[in-house]
């Protein structure tokens, strides 16, 4: 049976990696016969850390795609770069992540050290970001993020290629955006005004009642229904990252088609038909922006 990578629909963490790579041509070969070894070494630390909740989804962008299989997942592209009057969403591409993630730094660190020393010369680090869960899974510009995300069985429906794409089933397109935030700039905004920036309350984490959000709210640009009125998902696995010069938000999220999450992001960056963008991007600026499908184990199991 056909059986997807964890760290998809896994619930939330505490610690997470996410690390980019792009792929040495040259040993492409060694790179390809590294991969079916992939699920057994991420299953064995698994078994070896039962309580640690460590989870992997690894995938590869459309960069390097055609170079791994003959086949392609139907929709997969690269990011696509938004330029709205106010906001600039940058295209950065890589061939290949690891979202890496566990209740236990020192366990994620191992399973990430463990698949870069069996992947060797064959691959280029590009970026490394920590992410840590900050209180009840608060953004650093404390507001309770994930909230809305769907639940039980339903992540699996929002997450997962199913017989749309046979040949892809159980896989998922991975949407990774670094955003740095201006947390000066945030902080002086008053509660009032932080809160109707999000549509939702600060310290109760409610959502506004639909008639008092603003259009410019972050959960109205992003609440979007398809023709025949069904919300539009996606699985969010953000993480917030810090130093003490740099903080911000890793925005990771996994869909059974991107087209939902293009969607979003044009909502927040050109806005409704009036133009009415996110607000919530004045205090933040994103400086990455890249997409990936995330194949099944089986997909691994069959790389030679
Ligand atoms: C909701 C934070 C970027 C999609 C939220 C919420 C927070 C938040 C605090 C409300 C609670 C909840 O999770 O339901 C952020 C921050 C971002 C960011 C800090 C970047 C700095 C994005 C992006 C997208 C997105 C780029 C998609 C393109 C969503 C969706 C919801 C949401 C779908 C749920 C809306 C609802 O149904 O109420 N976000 N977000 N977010 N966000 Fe974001």
């Amino acid at each position: 049976m056909t059986s997807f990578q964890s760290g998809i629909i896994a619930e939330a963490s505490s610690d997470a990696l996410f690390i980019t790579f792009n792929i040495n041509r040259d040993h492409l070969s060694l790179f390809k016969t590294t991969l079916n070894k992939i699920p057994t070494l991420v299953r064995d630390l698994q078994a070896t850390y039962p309580t640690a909740e460590l989870h992997a989804a690894i995938g590869f962008s459309d960069l390097v795609w055609d170079e791994l299989d003959t086949q392609r997942p139907l929709h997969l592209a690269r990011f696509p770069e938004i330029k709205g009057d106010e906001i600039h969403i940058p295209s950065t591409d890589v061939d290949m992540v690891m979202h890496l993630r566990s209740l236990r730094r020192d366990v994620t660190y191992q399973l990430a050290n463990a698949l870069f020393d069996a992947l060797g010369a064959s691959v280029s680090l590009v970026e490394e970001i920590s992410g840590f869960k900050y209180l009840d899974n608060r953004d650093l510009t404390g507001f309770v993020d994930g909230t809305e995300n769907p639940e039980g069985e339903q992540r699996k429906a929002v997450a997962l290629v199913s017989e749309e794409d046979p040949s892809f089933e159980q896989g998922s397109y991975f949407n990774l955006m670094r955003f740095v935030h201006d947390l000066d700039k945030w902080q002086q905004q008053d509660l009032k005004t932080q809160e109707d920036t999000y549509g939702r309350t600060k310290y109760t984490n409610e959502e506004y009642p639909s008639e008092q959000k603003s259009v410019h709210a972050h959960t109205k640009r992003t609440s979007l229904k398809d023709e025949n009125g069904k919300s539009m998902e996606i699985l969010r696995h953000s993480m917030p990252f810090a130093s003490l010069k740099e903080k911000g938000l890793m925005f990771a999220s996994y869909s059974k088609t991107p087209a939902i999450f293009n969607q979003m992001l044009e909502s927040m960056v050109k806005g409704d038909k009036q133009g009415n963008t996110d607000h919530l991007m004045k205090y933040t600026r994103a400086t990455s922006g890249q997409a990936f499908f995330i194949p099944s184990n089986n997909w691994f199991l069959d790389r030679h």
